[in-house]
């Protein structure tokens, strides 16, 4: 059936579903998390093995106070609430981007949750929190100079696995599609290493109404699509 591995997700539009309908902007975030629920049931249903959701950029801290204020007490309930049902769906909860900017109360349970579900063997859900992904590179960069500062690493030795193991998904598999919602083109700082040869599905849908018809239509152009990773393509017969 060729179901993409992983699949890693740009959730945009929060902020333009609502105002499109007179809603404050913290109502579209609100039904952006049970779109979230939604989609990562829907992952499981599929068999995707890693489903990697873009749920704060280091650039999102920059909003207005209120809107970030807003968005950390949602991920604090998300966690409280909408993590047991995680559990008992087998998914194994997973974060990546600079945790310590978050709050202590959310980091420690964000630390919880990742003990809590360690064993479980589902679908790998994995929350970009504060991410950026050229300060993962960057980040990556400099571990990788102490060890050559330390002796434990030549620089000759250094290739793509060395800096994949050090990057904040060195667990996971590259992302085989991307899918953005709100129909912007563009990467956003997201999984930018990760992503060299993932399909990019984009759809006009605003995050809160992308449901799971709208991922499995989504998977469906996935299942269109000839990978070729760089290889010559075939002549096409037309
Ligand atoms: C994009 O909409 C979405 C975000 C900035 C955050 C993503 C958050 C959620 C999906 C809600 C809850 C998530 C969890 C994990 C509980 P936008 O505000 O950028 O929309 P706009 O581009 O229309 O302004």
């Amino acid at each position: 059936m060729n179901i993409p591995s992983h699949v890693a997700i740009i959730m945009d539009g929060n902020g333009r579903w609502a105002q499109k309908q007179n809603l404050p902007r913290i109502r579209g975030h609100e039904i952006g998390g049970e779109r979230v629920e939604e989609i990562i049931r829907a992952a499981s249903h599929y068999g995707v093995q890693y489903l990697t959701l873009y749920a704060f950029s280091k650039e999102n801290w920059q909003r207005p106070a209120q809107e970030v204020s807003f968005l950390m007490d949602l991920l604090s309930h998300y966690l409280d609430h909408k993590l047991k049902k995680i559990r008992e769906n087998n998914v194994r909860f997973n974060a990546i981007g600079k945790l310590t900017d978050l709050p202590g109360n959310i980091q420690k349970k964000i630390a919880y949750w990742i003990q809590e579900t360690k064993n479980n063997t589902g679908l790998w859900a994995t929350f970009a929190f504060s991410y950026s992904s050229r300060l993962e590179i960057t980040e990556a960069c400099q571990k990788i100079a102490s060890e050559v500062a330390e002796g434990k690493l030549k620089p000759e030795s250094i290739d793509e696995k060395t800096i994949n193991a050090h990057l904040y998904t060195a667990n996971l598999p590259d992302p085989d599609l991307l899918i953005r919602t709100s129909g912007e083109m563009r990467l956003s700082n997201f999984l930018l290493w990760q992503i060299s040869y993932a399909e990019l599905y984009v759809t006009e849908k605003y995050w809160p109404e992308f449901t799971q018809e709208e991922f499995a239509k989504a998977i469906e152009a996935y299942q269109k699509r000839e990978r070729r990773f760089g290889l010559a393509a075939p002549l096409r017969k037309d």
